[in-house]
């Protein structure tokens, strides 16, 4: 299985830290945000990753992270030419590095601390499908995609960001995708907020029964809006100290 990162768009709920710089570059804690999907698709067992990218920010990686040797990893980058295009638009552009391996989609602001490993491991022997991973919420979540799951695990519905959800489980950005993806991408249309949406493309493996969820402990989103990133500053902090991430 190869991995993928997503590290693009415009940034503008992080506005002014982003006016000039990629919000994956901001510090968490001790490290850029992007340290920590790379240390996850690392620690899941994955070998070759795609770091995605504007054009404006994609030489600033290179940068920093090099051919990845740092992390135990072989990186690769692919500039993503509409910054607005949507997480899946983004992940067409793994459609040449993927070849026919499975693909772990990480969002590169996503912070967890569960260990994708096993899954990537049972994901790899499966005929086909796709697997989203979620997060129980205190409350109902109206800022991401709402997951519907039924008692084995089997998705029903996901929303984005609805007025009226469903259930308190929100879509993280860690998703599998069988070879699959890459057609089913070619499918979409650009939603409201134009963009290709990753729960349209997740809703197509819903319609085909394919799609599973699995729900895990806990992670932040650290791009939605300064709060947020304040708050995984805070918590990464206290998983470090605790010694429960590196
Ligand atoms: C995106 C997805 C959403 C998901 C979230 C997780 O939201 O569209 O379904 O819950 O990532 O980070 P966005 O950050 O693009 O608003």
């Amino acid at each position: 299985m190869k991995g993928v990162i997503l590290a693009g768009g415009l940034a503008t709920r992080l506005r002014p830290l982003t006016a000039v710089t990629n919000k994956h570059l901001l510090p968490v804690y001790n490290k850029p945000m992007i340290y920590y999907p790379l240390e996850a698709m690392e620690r899941a067992g994955i070998k070759e990753v795609l770091l995605t990218s504007s054009p404006d920010h994609a030489g600033h990686f290179a940068n920093l992270l090099k051919d990845g040797e740092e992390f135990g990893l072989k990186l690769y980058y692919a500039v993503q030419k509409n910054p607005k295009g949507g997480i899946s638009d983004a992940i067409a552009l793994a459609e040449e590095f993927a070849k026919n391996e499975k693909i772990l989609v990480l969002l590169g602001d996503n912070i967890f601390g569960y260990n994708l490993k096993d899954a990537v491991e049972k994901f790899e022997k499966k005929d086909k499908g796709a697997m989203v991973f979620g997060v129980k919420m205190p409350t109902e979540s109206k800022q991401y995609g709402v997951i519907e799951v039924d008692s084995e695990g089997k998705v029903i519905s996901i929303e984005e960001k609805p007025e009226h959800p469903k259930s308190n489980i929100a879509q993280t950005g860690i998703y599998m995708y069988d070879h699959k993806v890459f057609e089913f991408i070619k499918n979409l249309t650009p939603s409201a907020r134009e963009e290709l949406e990753v729960t349209d493309l997740n809703n197509i493996y819903v319609k085909d029964g394919s799609l599973q969820c699995k729900i895990i402990d806990w992670w932040i989103d650290a791009g939605t809006s300064h709060d947020e990133l304040l708050r995984a500053n805070n918590l990464v902090a206290e998983k470090v100290k605790l010694g429960e991430l590196t």
